[in-house]
């Protein structure tokens, strides 16, 4: 496989398992079409031409040598300059990938948030409430990435030729299609919320998590409540989404939010209004989206280095 195939790859395996459904993510990506066939000449110029397949603004090819097989990667959670060298130095590494964004995939991170207020819908937050509440957090995701070094990273990928990518929120939606069809499998056996907490310690990368000190938590709630309706909204669309949306959910009937992680502000909120939250683990749930991922470039015979945080958890046999 190129560079090229591997990204096209994860941006249909991301577009499969998005908790939007497919027929979503194909009229979204209409939308992109008819709105870029509007543009003049100048705005077309700067438009992004990868919106036209791939709805995910923060998964890219950073760097594209022009490698024609792809036989080895190194794929970890954060890519820096440190990685890069140690992906060097190891020998024979055709592409490094990242999980997190960097370059213009992270300065345009706030891109892929529209898909949480469509979540929020489809677990029954009217579509009008969700994207009102989530829309100035988008803005200010926006603003807040504005001011980083965007392409640091990417121009030691350069000077190395070393090929390099970033698949951010194609393996959020992989980890989050996991756990959803894993919690409408076993809804009968969850009932209260320490059941979702074991549940969680039965995958192999929440154990590893638990390990590290790192794993499956309750931020909000008690493991005796309770689960009420479970909902999978805070494990993809780019980052944390708005704290506003926790009187929301307790008014349409919400009673746990699984996510990978919290901040203390939202953390508060969910509690003054009653939602349980079970924080996952971060860089075991980013790993759970990757592993689904990279499995599928290990079938197509590419070997795979795990650094940076990744828990490698290999779910097939060869
Ligand atoms: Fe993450």
């Amino acid at each position: 496989m190129t560079t090229q195939q591997i990204y096209k790859l994860a941006v249909s395996l991301g577009m499969r398992a998005d908790l939007r459904g497919p027929a979503e993510v194909k009229k979204y990506l209409e939308r992109v079409k008819n709105k870029y066939e509007k543009l003049d000449a100048a705005a077309r110029a700067e438009f992004d031409a990868d919106k036209l397949f791939n709805p995910y603004s923060d998964t890219r090819v950073l760097n594209d040598e022009s490698k024609k097989q792809i036989k080895k990667i190194v794929a970890g959670i954060d890519i820096g300059g440190a990685e890069l060298l140690v992906a060097d130095k190891i020998g024979g590494v055709d592409l490094v990938i990242s999980h997190h964004p960097d370059g213009p995939a992270l300065a345009d991170l706030a891109g892929v948030m529209d898909l949480q207020s469509q979540v929020l819908a489809m677990y029954g937050v009217p579509i009008n409430i969700a994207e009102s509440v989530i829309k100035p957090r988008i803005s200010e995701v926006s603003r807040s990435t504005s001011p980083a070094n965007h392409n640091r990273t990417t121009d030691i990928a350069k000077i190395l030729k070393m090929d390099y990518m970033c698949t951010h929120t194609v393996a959020d939606n992989l980890g989050a299609r996991f756990l959803f069809d894993l919690f409408e499998r076993k809804e009968k056996e969850l009932e209260y919320v320490e059941d979702i907490l074991a549940l969680l310690k039965s995958i192999p990368e929440y154990q590893e998590g638990a390990r590290r000190k790192a794993g499956p938590v309750l931020f909000s709630g008690s493991p005796e409540n309770h689960c009420g309706k479970i909902v999978v909204t805070e494990f993809t669309g780019g980052t944390s989404g708005s704290k506003e949306i926790y009187e929301k959910m307790s008014h349409y009937g919400i009673g746990t939010v699984i996510g990978m992680h919290m901040g203390e502000e939202h953390r508060k909120e969910a509690e003054k209004y009653h939602i349980n939250v079970v924080v996952a683990g971060h860089m075991a749930s980013d790993s759970l989206g990757m592993n689904l991922f990279l499995d599928e470039l290990e079938k197509e015979g590419i070997e795979v280095v795990p650094l940076s945080g990744l828990i490698r958890v290999k779910r097939f046999k060869k």
